[in-house]
């Protein structure tokens, strides 16, 4: 990566509006990266972060990092782990409610993964950059 910033945001359901403002007022200065689907992705990974593991306790956080490479914009969401995994659920469970999430930032990413770390895990999502 050329450039990276983050930022450490508490772990609250509201703050996952100024996650997308973070990384919009970012990509807004850079000019050449998908907001639409950076915002997307950074709204479903912030969200999950807050539902599903311990970032969304009392006094959780989730931290949001942003990086420029040359041809990819990589949005990184570190959160504080916890009992449940990151699982894409397939295509035809439409029975239950929800488990779009990572579908949508799988459809829209060049890459995406999971990494485990010593505190809780990072999910991420790579978009190929417009006039890279
Ligand atoms: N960061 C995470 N850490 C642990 N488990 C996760 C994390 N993100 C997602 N999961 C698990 O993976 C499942 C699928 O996530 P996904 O975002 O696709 O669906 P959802 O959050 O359940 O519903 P939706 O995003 O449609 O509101 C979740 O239900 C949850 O069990
Ligand atoms: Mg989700």
């Amino acid at each position: 990566m050329l450039k990276r910033w983050c930022r450490k945001f508490p772990g609250l359901p509201r703050q996952v509006a100024e996650a997308r403002d973070f990384v919009a007022a970012l990509l807004g200065d850079e000019g050449s990266a998908p907001v639409d689907d950076a915002l997307l992705i950074v709204s479903e990974l912030a969200t999950n972060a807050v539902r599903h593991t311990r970032s969304g306790r009392y006094g959780g956080w989730f931290l949001v990092a942003v990086g420029f490479g040359d041809d990819v914009v990589r949005i990184e969401v570190f959160d504080a782990g916890g009992d449940k995994e990151p699982l894409l659920r397939s295509i035809n469970s439409d029975v239950e409610e929800g488990g779009r999430g990572l579908l949508l930032i799988a459809a829209c990413a060049k890459n995406w993964g999971v990494q485990d770390r010593p505190y809780g895990r990072c999910v991420w999502a790579e978009l190929a950059r417009v006039n890279a």
